[in-house]
């Protein structure tokens, strides 16, 4: 009987355990804090994968550091380092931009690379530079611009690729294909330009010999239909293939960093942009990728799905949701509700809320162009102390409902959660000076669910 029990509640830790990657929602780590690894990238080593990205601010685009976390399964991410911190100086030091880290080991120094975009603030002073180490989780060296003919290579997004064979590549936004020196430290030769290519570059190798590479189009932190080529060979010649992901989705709300491929699943990644507060809102869209001959498609948005097998999960098949006569809302004079049941208000510090019992609670809602921040907050009712708050994106250029945020596994109790229309909006404007983000500062909430593990 024992033993029976033992294996049911293995069997249940494994199930509540399964590889599910959700898509739009906050990551957490094993400190309760958000998954701060933006324009990132994998590597996967002795069976651990490691993420490295942007370890972004909610107050300033200065480059804080780039992060480095690990994981047995895609799915539970813990946090190791920052990688690579903010230099005294230099093209990385204070007030200065670093962006889109891309790690590769390389095969003849066994010395990790990481390359990445340096900019001033204003995007007027770009390089590519370079950061080695022994150890794949750091710290990193600086070395400053990575050099080609003897000088540095002054260009924007940049993205990395390594064929079967060991071979590194630099790739670069608009067009540029660099190959590296034997140990990664420089630059070899240009080897292709492609023609028609955009921002943010990744590529990836199909299992018939295929090149892929995919790019997106100039909108700063907004989405729009990112595309792909193909060539059958790194050298080209390279071909405009269109997009990737139904149009109009604008990539399913993101922008390309990195074509994760380890031969099992390969999995496109990308950032689903928050600005001016990333670190808390910018969150991720991580789907397998679909690759036949020259064709490259993901064919459907999946909010969750199985690392595993690629298939999609239904998060809310085991969640209870909350009935409405359980929310609270602070003045029914300040929402309105949609013929859905959707309740919406823009009235700075509305709120709605209700009590739960358990460990784990989401929230179902729309954003769209009219969004903006919200700021959830969880109370535990026995000490009165608020144990988790964090800003969520209610803006999206293309309408989308979904799960806007999953609350991290907390210990079982009493809790109320509270989400308060902030008035903060999402507006930014890109490197011309175009003005892009919301037109207003709604929060849209359909549901809560308490998720039941
Ligand atoms: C584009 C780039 C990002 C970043 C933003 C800044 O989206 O792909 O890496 O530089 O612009 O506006």
């Amino acid at each position: 009987m024992k033993a029976l029990s033992f294996i049911l509640l293995l069997f249940t830790s494994l199930l509540s355990h399964a590889q599910t990657i959700v898509n739009g929602v906050p990551w957490f780590d094993q400190n309760g804090e958000t998954v701060n690894a933006h324009g990132a990238c994998i590597v996967k080593e002795n069976g651990k994968f490691y993420l490295f990205g942007e370890w972004k601010s909610d107050t300033s685009n200065a480059f804080p550091g780039f992060s480095c976390y690990m994981s047995d399964d895609l799915s539970d991410w813990e946090f190791r380092r920052v990688v690579l911190p903010m230099q005294k100086d230099g093209i990385l030091g204070p007030e200065r931009v670093g962006e889109r880290c891309k790690v590769m080991r390389c095969p003849k120094t066994d010395e990790y690379v990481m390359l990445m975009h340096c900019d001033d603030m204003r995007y007027k002073d770009p390089h590519v530079g370079i950061a080695t180490s022994k150890t794949i989780d750091g710290e990193y060296t600086f070395h400053g611009p990575i050099l080609y003919n003897g000088k540095p290579i002054k260009k924007w997004d940049m993205g990395t690729f390594q064929d079967s064979d060991g071979t590194g590549y630099l790739l670069i936004h608009h067009g540029p294909i660099y190959r590296l020196s034997d140990d990664y430290r420089s630059i070899d030769t240009l080897v292709a330009n492609v023609k028609g290519m955009g921002e943010s570059p990744a590529m990836m190798k199909g299992q018939n010999g295929t090149y892929f590479l995919l790019s997106s189009n100039m909108t700063s932190w907004e989405k729009n239909d990112n595309f792909y080529h193909t060539a059958p060979s790194v050298e080209g010649p390279w071909t405009r293939q269109g997009f990737f992901c139904p149009e109009g989705t604008l990539t399913y709300n993101s922008q390309t960093t990195f074509m994760f491929n380890d031969g099992e699943l390969p999995m496109f990644m990308g950032d689903r942009w928050s600005y001016p507060h990333q670190a808390s809102a910018a969150t991720y869209v991580w789907l397998p990728i679909r690759a036949e001959g020259t064709k490259l498609s993901i064919p459907n948005y999946m909010q969750a799905w199985d690392a595993t097998t690629g298939k999609h999960v239904d998060l809310l098949s085991k969640a209870k949701r909350v009935k409405t006569n359980r929310i609270d809302i602070s003045s029914m004079d300040h929402w309105t509700s949609g013929a859905d049941g959707t309740l919406r208000s823009n009235h700075q510090g509305a709120t709605i809320g209700t009590r739960f019992s358990g460990g784990r609670i989401a929230i179902f809602g729309e954003t769209n162009k009219h969004g903006a921040y919200g700021k959830v907050s969880i109370t535990d009712l026995e000490s009165d102390k608020v144990v988790h708050s964090l800003l969520i994106d209610f803006y999206s250029k293309v309408s989308d409902r979904g799960l806007r945020y999953i609350s991290p596994r907390l210990p079982k109790g009493k809790y109320r959660i509270d989400v308060e229309v902030t008035g903060d909006r999402p507006n930014w404007s890109d490197k011309k000076g175009n003005k892009f983000g919301t037109d207003n500062s709604y929060i849209n909430i359909k549901d809560f669910y308490l998720i039941k593990e």
